[in-house]
């Protein structure tokens, strides 16, 4: 692992200014795996910049497709239709699990065998969601117990009605690519609604695919076409920056071009119950997805719960929103949050530690944690566990702290934010 350096945080008086953020991770994950099957050119622009993007594109480029950026910046993509061609290596999807779990989905499917690589977080993270289902398919599997290495024998898979037990887009999306490369129809049927980016990308790409409440199909053997694309801002980055306007009184935050997908802006409700208000405007739709501006002022909230279906919905905001918690006026109480503990880290547990080195009364239940308000918090060391959320949830949650915060391991931010301490700093006023 290369070496990580801390970064000291000080105390902020306010969060004032207008942003962009990165291409959102979901989108272009589904987006660069894609292309790889949709035989010409595809051009993914405001490409997510972080590591584990890259790790995708490497696993495309090692599977034959011609990856290049253009003078603008924008990803290229020459892809080769439904079949790839056999890498000579392993594929390192590097800590994104996205990366590992949704590529399995493709690599069922073809005519050779493959061995998927993970760092060492990713190595222990569960892997039987997308094993049972693509082994259903036909293909072969086989892990350390269900850990990476995967190593994949591809096969001419056959549809299948699909009920996960977890409510997992990553394992939809997985299930999804495997289905377009089927014979037949696939279903997943969800136990809670995901987000949708695998759907909108295969519609994008020109598949069809059919939705009914919560579960989606598609019919094996479309062609997709490539596509042009501009990727819209990263709402899961963007949560930071609307996370620490909600907690100073004087704050104005705008944030241009970001995703306002719903099944991803359950964020921009808790925030509004925490008392902000938060407008849209310019919304447009783009591939499907919606994407628009939004300004943000702060005001007096209420307690927030966040339980059931909602809480798979915040999953990757429960950190930054945990870590605000303490100072705002109703605190917070969170449920039904027992996937955050197989993440990058536990983020149940680093969040606990985290808030309680800061000196916060925090109660960590078995899937969620209870978080009082009006709380006034210390500086201190912050264990980022390598988990680029827990770093930027605590640089956040620091700004308002008393004293200076030192966030070890912060450089991981690169795994899906490489400039979020830079563009932190643009607005924040001391
Ligand atoms: C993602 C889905 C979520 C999320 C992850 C990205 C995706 O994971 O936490 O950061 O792009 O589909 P699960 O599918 O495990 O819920």
């Amino acid at each position: 692992m290369p070496e990580m350096h801390p970064v000291s945080i000080k105390p902020a008086r306010n969060i004032l200014g207008s942003l962009r953020v990165p291409g959102d991770k979901s989108i272009s994950h589904r987006y660069a795996m894609l292309a790889a099957l949709a035989a010409g050119r595809s051009r993914l622009d405001n490409f997510a910049p972080g590591a584990d993007c890259a790790s995708t594109l490497r696993c495309v480029r090692a599977l034959g497709c011609k990856v290049e950026r253009d003078d603008k910046g924008a990803v290229v993509i020459d892809g080769l239709g439904p079949h790839l061609h056999a890498p000579h290596s392993p594929l390192d999807c590097g800590n994104s699990g996205s990366t590992m779990r949704m590529m399995s989905g493709i690599l069922a499917a073809q005519s050779f065998s493959s061995e998927l690589l993970g760092d060492e977080s990713l190595s222990r993270r569960p892997m039987q969601r997308v094993i049972e289902p693509l082994t259903q398919m036909g293909a072969q599997i086989h892990a350390n117990e269900d850990r990476a290495p995967l190593r994949i024998h591809g096969a001419k898979l056959h549809g299948i009605n699909y009920a996960p037990p977890v409510a997992s887009a990553q394992v939809k999306t997985s299930v999804l690519f495997a289905g377009l490369l089927a014979e037949g129809k696939t279903t997943v049927a969800e136990p809670a609604r995901t987000r949708d980016h695998g759907e909108l990308a295969l519609r994008a790409f020109g598949a069809e695919v059919e939705r009914r409440h919560n579960a989606v199909s598609i019919v094996g053997g479309q062609t997709l076409h490539p596509l042009e694309a501009f990727v819209p801002g990263d709402i899961s980055s963007a949560a930071f920056f609307l996370c620490a306007a909600t907690i100073f009184p004087e704050s104005n935050l705008v944030i241009d071009g970001v995703l306002l997908n719903p099944t991803r802006s359950a964020l921009l409700d808790v925030l509004a119950a925490m008392g902000s208000r938060i407008s849209m405007v310019r919304v447009e739709e783009n591939h499907g997805e919606l994407v628009g501006t939004i300004a943000l002022v702060p005001g007096q909230g209420r307690h927030v719960r966040i339980e059931g279906p909602l809480t798979g919905l915040l999953i990757d905001e429960l950190p930054v929103l945990a870590a605000i918690a303490p100072f705002t006026a109703g605190g917070l109480e969170v449920q039904n949050a027992g996937e955050l503990r197989v993440k990058e880290s536990d983020r149940l547990s680093a969040v606990t530690r985290n808030l309680q080195a800061m000196g916060a009364q925090v109660e960590q239940t078995a899937d969620g944690w209870r978080i009082p308000g009006g709380q006034h918090l210390h500086g201190a060391e912050i264990e980022s566990y390598h988990d680029h959320r827990i770093a930027m949830a605590f640089a956040v949650a620091a700004l308002r702290a008393e004293g200076d915060t030192l966030i070890h391991s912060a450089d991981c931010v690169a795994i899906s934010y490489p400039s979020f301490f830079d563009d932190l700093e643009k607005l924040v006023e001391r």
